[in-house]
């Protein structure tokens, strides 16, 4: 099969490393890719949103499967596109429709799901800038901490958690009538401050059958401690200890099935990843966000659990036969540490030369923002290289990355010491 990756980070690395290894590939694609992809596929000079560029190349390069690593070509309906297309709906797209990744483009579309399917969320009211006196009401008869969320997508940046009142309604003022957050705060969905340990589950669906993978801990705050600014991801973890067989029957009882009958009862037709971001408040599962994709570190640690060959499951997927296809999970622990450029999540610097990357032999360095500049690699986003190590548990797995971590060098290169401090 040939296969086209869209994407550039950690995730889709992590990926083309795996699909790399599967007996049924023929040629890999990653569009746009990073230095890390260009060692094991062909990087292509795509924009992930230019949808009638992608299908030409697809055309020109016998491409049989998209594989769509970040939201926006999801939002923005590349499944969709491609089958509407006579040419092009031959193609099997992994990731959901328009209307299935309203579950992450909208949080009211997926509290509005949640509620309709009855699946434990925090209690919630959306608003627009015509009802923000409600809003302010609604506020008042709430506890502290207050909990604004920009209906759209914002990067994952679009979430205020305050702990005074008119600081609440200042920030809910400010994202309807103020543009902060731009359009994606038109209309702002308070909910309930849910009070526990957060987890990501990641499920693969072909609509009507679904596997779960290995669940993970991400680390989103710049400092150790958890503390900071929040980022897209500073590390990860899987297995994850509390994520055990009772918590994780009432995880696929009470969110995963009803979820995927969902999709079915609605007619969203589903074929791809879902991500459900839940909080485990006092031993039940609470969702607080849906992702029609995978995460990012967390498929750095998920995906080098998975055993089975995955684009055999991608097949299944496409096919509508996941359910016959094999999905076998290392009991392994894997980590991963992200290492940043000085300044990330704020301003940084990018262009710096990375060095060490050959020395290491323990863990796998995922590259994230990275660019091949003259045989060299240089850093070229935030979050530059996520060293992902297996062992027998997580202190074991973490020593090997930090290890692999102190022999990678570059300009004002910083990563958390403390991935893993609250676990084992
Ligand atoms: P989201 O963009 O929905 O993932 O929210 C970003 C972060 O805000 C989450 O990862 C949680 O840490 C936190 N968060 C979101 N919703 C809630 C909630 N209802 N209660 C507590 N924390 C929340
Ligand atoms: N690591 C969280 C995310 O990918 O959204």
């Amino acid at each position: 099969m040939n296969v086209l990756i869209l994407g550039a980070g950690g995730r889709e690395h992590a990926l083309s490393w795996k699909i790399s290894q599967s007996s049924i590939l023929n040629k890999l694609f990653v569009a746009p890719g990073n230095a890390g992809t260009a060692n094991i596929a062909t990087n292509v000079d795509l924009l992930v949103t230019d949808f009638d560029a992608i299908a030409n190349f697809c055309l020109a390069n016998n491409i049989e499967m998209i594989v769509v690593g970040p939201e926006a070509p999801l939002v923005e309906g590349i499944h969709d596109y491609f089958e509407q297309h006579e040419q092009l709906n031959k193609i099997s797209i992994i990731g959901p429709k328009k209307l299935g990744a309203t579950l992450e483009g909208s949080k009211r579309f997926a509290k509005e799901f949640m509620m309709k399917h009855h699946i434990p969320t925090a209690k919630y009211k959306a608003f627009t800038k015509d009802t923000l006196e409600e809003g302010y009401n609604f506020l008042e008869n709430l506890t502290a901490p207050y909990v604004l969320k920009a209906d759209g997508l914002a990067g994952g940046k679009g979430v205020l958690i305050l702990n005074d009142i008119d600081k609440a309604k200042e920030g809910l003022t400010e994202m309807l009538t103020q543009d902060k957050f731009g359009e994606a705060g038109n209309e702002v969905v308070i909910e309930e401050f849910l009070d526990g340990i957060e987890l990501s589950v990641f499920v693969l669906t072909d609509g009507d059958s679904y596997k779960i993978l290995p669940e993970a801990k991400d680390y989103k705050r710049i400092g150790e401690g958890d503390t900071g600014l929040n980022t897209g991801g500073m590390g990860a973890i899987s297995p994850v200890k509390f994520a055990d067989s009772l918590f994780m029957t009432k995880v696929e009882s009470q969110i995963v099935t009803p979820t995927i009958q969902g999709f079915k009862k609605d007619g969203i037709d589903y074929k791809g990843f879902v991500f459900i971001g839940l909080m485990n408040v006092n031993g039940n599962p609470y969702v607080i966000e849906y992702n029609v994709r995978m995460g990012d570190p967390e498929t750095e640690v998920v995906i080098p659990r998975i055993k089975s060959d995955l684009l055999d499951l991608f097949e299944g997927v496409a096919t509508n036969t996941l359910s016959e296809r094999d999905l076998e999970i290392s009991d392994q622990t894997v980590c991963t540490v992200m290492a940043v450029s000085g300044g990330y999540p704020e301003t940084y610097e990018k262009g710096k030369e990375i060095t060490g990357l050959e020395s290491v032999t323990e863990s796998i360095p995922f590259h994230a923002g990275t660019k091949s500049v003259n045989e060299k690699v240089h850093t070229n986003g935030g979050r530059v290289i996520a060293v992902s190590s297996m062992g027998r548990n997580t202190k074991e797995a973490l020593e090997k990355s930090y290890t692999s971590l102190a022999k990678i060098s570059y300009e004002a290169m910083y990563y958390r010491k403390d991935i893993g401090f609250d676990l084992d």
